[in-house]
């Protein structure tokens, strides 16, 4: 495995800046922004109004926590454009993100701000350690999601040959990989494992292969699967993470160097965790919801956006900008199981520690009498899908997750290729409890 280092001479000199300049500028921003969005969007200007805040209430950072939230609903309520801090002519991009209901969230991008997500996407993907002139095989899907578009302009931003494959037609994404040699993959880990399985289909190992560094995110995913995959590819696999409300993938990135969680770009977006269910702000350390308040945004500023995404700040390392923790999940994913808090990351770090089982996995809820009941569908790998290796696995998953998670769970441990392939983002959990 070939790890490449940063060197401080490719570096942004802000992403290791002192504490206090970080802190400096994000003030100086947080005013602009906040003034922004009360100025130029009839949405913030009557959600401060009715909270009683002005944006001259904001004379230090920590004066952001009299501001009020803002959530996925206001976009709903103001669909498609009501939000904008800008005239839609101003508008150079559109994105969304699906909704369960049809209908996309809509966020807007003005040309600065595509350029300034190119800028930072550049900056991940020089983090996980690609290179000017590294090809770039591009698998997050194009269209209204972030993921395919927001890392293209970063790869060609970084100086890198970009191969703009999207999502899908996995056959066809490893003979491209073959011919073309990538050095950098940027894919949800949970389609780079379906990636893997076709070079073994095609008997082809993908050690062999030209992937050196994958850029993993949309989706969460456990340092266990980092060495899966890091193993089956001999390769550097880094976490990017973002949300379309703030801006797509690239609001924070792993460190090939330390990857010991992501770097947030404390220079565009401001942080703050707090109590779920109180709203109080929390200190670094705690866990609890990330809420971001973008610093440059212009056509659509967020200000305190409550992401759902549950993780921790902890200080920087590799870089000066503070780190948040691999997320555990969203707290809409989190299943209440007999009083017991469980969310899919945990029951993916125990299917890895069994030897007999494939990574795939999907989690199903149903009813049982009065009761809540689990049912993990996970996949055999090839060299233990006989029944009585089946059976011996589905016994051995069981008794993980009830002595670390603490829940009794049914296994069904079914053959190689029988769990249902996500080509995006992995659907982890069905929940067919009202079915019952
Ligand atoms: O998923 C943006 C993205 C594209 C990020 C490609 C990384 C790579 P949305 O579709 O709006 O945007 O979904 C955002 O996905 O709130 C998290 O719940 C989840 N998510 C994104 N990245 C990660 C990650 C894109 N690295 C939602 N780890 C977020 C865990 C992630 N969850």
């Amino acid at each position: 495995m070939t790890t490449v280092l940063s060197r401080p001479g490719g570096l942004h000199a802000i992403e290791n800046a002192s504490r206090d300049e970080i802190a400096g500028l994000q003030l100086e921003r947080m005013k602009w922004s906040v003034r922004h969005a009360y100025e130029n969007s009839a949405f913030y200007r009557k959600r401060f109004d009715e909270h009683g805040v002005h944006p001259d209430d904001l004379v230090t950072l920590a004066d952001l926590a009299k501001f009020p939230f803002t959530v996925k609903q206001d976009l709903r309520d103001t669909y498609p454009f009501g939000m904008f801090a800008v005239p839609r002519e101003r508008l150079s991009r559109i994105h969304g993100s699906s909704g369960t209901t049809g209908k996309p969230t809509v966020v807007g991008y003005t040309k600065k701000d595509i350029d300034t997500w190119a800028d930072l996407i550049a900056r991940s993907i020089y983090a996980s350690g690609g290179r000017p002139g590294d090809i770039a095989h591009i698998a997050y899907g194009y269209g209204l999601f972030t993921g395919g578009l927001g890392a293209h302009y970063g790869a060609e931003r970084l100086g890198c040959t970009v191969v703009p494959i999207s999502g899908g037609m996995t056959e066809r994404q490893v003979t491209l990989i073959q011919d073309f040699k990538p050095r950098i993959i940027m894919v949800t880990p949970s389609y780079m494992l379906s990636i893997q399985d076709e070079f073994r289909r095609q008997g082809l190992d993908p050690r062999e292969s030209s992937l050196e560094v994958g850029i993993f995110g949309a989706e969460p995913w456990t340092n266990a699967m980092r060495q899966e995959i890091e193993h089956a590819f001999a390769m550097d696999a880094v976490d990017i993470y973002g949300l379309s409300e703030i801006m797509g993938p690239g609001v924070a990135n792993e460190c090939v160097e330390t990857k010991d969680g992501l770097h947030i770009w404390e220079d565009h977006f401001y942080p703050e965790i707090i109590d779920p269910e109180t709203g109080a702000v929390l200190p670094d350390g705690e866990m609890g919801e990330l809420v971001f308040t973008t610093l440059t945004k212009e056509g659509l500023p967020m200000i305190r956006y409550r992401t759902r995404d549950l993780t921790r700040l902890l200080p920087g390392t590799a870089r000066s900008m503070r780190r948040m923790e691999k997320v555990t999940g969203r707290s809409d994913d989190m299943i209440i199981l007999r009083g017991v808090n469980v969310f899919p990351t945990q029951i993916e770090e125990q299917i890895l520690k069994c030897a007999g089982l494939a990574p795939h996995f999907q989690i199903e809820l149903v009813r049982e009498g009065r009761m809540d009941g689990m049912i993990v569908h996970v996949e055999a790998n090839a060299a233990a899908a006989a029944p009585e290796a089946r059976a011996a696995s589905a016994k051995e998953l069981a008794h993980h997750i009830k002595s670390v998670v603490g829940v009794s769970t049914k296994i069904d441990v079914c053959a190689p290729d029988g769990v249902a392939r996500s080509e995006g983002k992995a659907k982890r959990v069905l929940d067919n409890r009202a079915k019952a």
